[in-house]
């Protein structure tokens, strides 16, 4: 099922999402949705909070084909080093673009669809892409690293186009 993504600035975008306590069938079912709507929409990376679920899950597939899907439960950086400028994007924030300084190299441990544990080693594009989403199941949006003046036009700009639509 294609799920509705909350755009910026919604403010359910700001909820802190809670750990997943089991891996059951509405966590499955919730992730198969979560997968569907990010290939839908072409992104590379999706938080349960941006679809208004509130629980700790993201899902990623950073492949050209869209056939490597990477699910993480509960994620958690344990270790992290270097530093990447990137240039993000995001599927609550549309049609907006800048750079965000970031690790370069982390380590990260979470369970998988089935609710196993596993550690996830990921560098450059992978790596961003997890900050990012992490980063949303803190109530926590790309634009919230860019500068006080950047936010501002970023507001007015989908104010203006609020009155648009
Ligand atoms: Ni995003």
């Amino acid at each position: 099922m294609i799920l509705n993504i909350l755009k910026y600035p919604d403010k359910r975008l700001r909820t802190i999402a809670k750990p997943v306590v089991r891996v059951n069938k509405t966590i499955k079912q919730q992730v198969k949705d979560m997968f569907e709507t990010m290939y839908e929409a072409t992104g590379i990376g999706l938080a349960a909070t941006q679809v208004n679920f509130h629980q700790r899950i993201i899902v990623i597939d950073i492949s050209d084909q869209y056939n490597e899907p990477i699910c993480l439960i509960n994620p958690e950086i344990i270790e992290e080093s270097g530093e990447i400028q990137c240039e993000e994007g995001c599927l609550s924030v549309p049609d907006y673009y800048e750079i965000v300084v970031r690790a370069n190299d982390i380590k990260v441990k979470a369970l998988n669809q089935n609710g196993e544990s596993f550690e996830l080693e990921a560098s450059e594009m992978l790596s961003v892409c997890i900050q990012h989403e992490i980063d949303h199941l803190n109530g926590i949006l790309f634009v919230d690293h860019l500068s006080k003046l950047k936010q501002k036009r970023l507001k007015k700009q989908t104010a203006k186009k609020a009155k648009i639509l």
